[in-house]
């Protein structure tokens, strides 16, 4: 019998993992079904209780729910936890158990995808919103030889590094005085075509400038970094790799991305 999954959100049409997702379940043998799920925004939580009902496996969640969604599993993973947000729900033997996948993409795309390893390196985190709080805790099991958070609002940017005991410190974009290895921007600046003001000493010709946002074009922050010499990546590798671990995590099968990857940055 197939199995069903959907991506639950609002809104939900722009939403591209039934796209990917068939095209992992067709490379990997999977029988599963996957579509969007609008959800109304105050009753996600009767949602996943039809969902649930009808059968459904498992659901991937975004915008607004996230942290909801976190709120209703009877079970967490570390990531999950750490994050209080979650995108990836499985709907096994009674349970509703809940994942962040995101920093897994984050840190696949970047190390893998593109070969830059963390450990040992500066890395600078712009943003402190709920994509930063998933990368947080994936960064640091990569042991980077320091995690720094600049947010526009910096009592965020301190709650969150709060949660790490010590491993993660906080500054102001101003106070930047020397280059980082990795900056990666979590910030939403970039879908208001705005530039976190980053002081252009941040960038060296070895740093990785990251985006998670993706468009057609490079984003803004990619054109500032690489006119300050630095190597520029957007999110669209994320956005799959994310998806390959919640598939993974569901199948018990980890689909190959890199062919996808280039056919959805030939259709952006
Ligand atoms: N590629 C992927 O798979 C993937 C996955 C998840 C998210 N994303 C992307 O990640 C980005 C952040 O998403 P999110 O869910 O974390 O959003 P969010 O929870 O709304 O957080 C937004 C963050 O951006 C900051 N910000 C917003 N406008 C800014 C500006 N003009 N200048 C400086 N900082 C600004 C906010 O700072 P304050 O605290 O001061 O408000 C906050 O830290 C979005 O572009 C999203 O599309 C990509």
């Amino acid at each position: 019998m197939t199995d069903k999954y959907c991506v639950i959100g609002n809104p939900i049409a722009q939403s591209r993992s039934p796209q990917i997702h068939a095209v992992f379940a067709a490379q990997t043998g999977q029988d599963i079904s996957y579509e969007r799920c609008l959800a109304p925004v105050d009753d996600f939580a009767g949602t996943i209780g039809r969902l649930v009902a009808e059968g459904y496996k498992g659901a991937n969640v975004t915008v607004p729910f996230k942290i909801e969604a976190a709120q209703i599993a009877t079970r967490l993973s570390e990531r999950g936890r750490a994050a209080g947000a979650v995108n990836t729900l499985a709907f096994r033997d009674g349970e509703i158990y809940a994942d962040n996948t995101d920093g897994a993409g984050l840190i696949a795309d970047i190390v893998r995808n593109a070969g830059v390893p963390l450990a040992g390196k500066r890395v600078l985190m712009l943003g402190a919103g709920g994509a930063a709080r998933g990368a947080v805790l994936p960064i640091l099991t990569e042991g980077p030889r320091e995690l720094v958070i600049a947010n526009r609002t910096r009592a965020t940017a301190e709650a969150l590094a709060a949660q790490f005991e010590g491993r993660v410190a906080v500054c102001d974009f101003a106070d930047i005085d020397a280059p980082f290895d990795v900056i990666i921007n979590a910030t939403s600046a970039s879908l208001a075509a705005a530039v976190p003001p980053l002081p252009p000493l941040a960038f060296c010709p070895d740093t990785l400038a990251f985006d998670m946002m993706y468009a057609k074009d490079p984003t803004v922050f990619m054109e500032f970094a690489a006119a300050h010499g630095a190597k520029v990546r957007d999110g669209l590798g994320m956005l799959v790799e994310q998806a390959a671990e919640a598939f993974a995590l569901w199948r018990g099968v980890r689909p190959g991305t890199e062919q996808l990857l280039k056919e959805l940055r030939s259709k952006l």
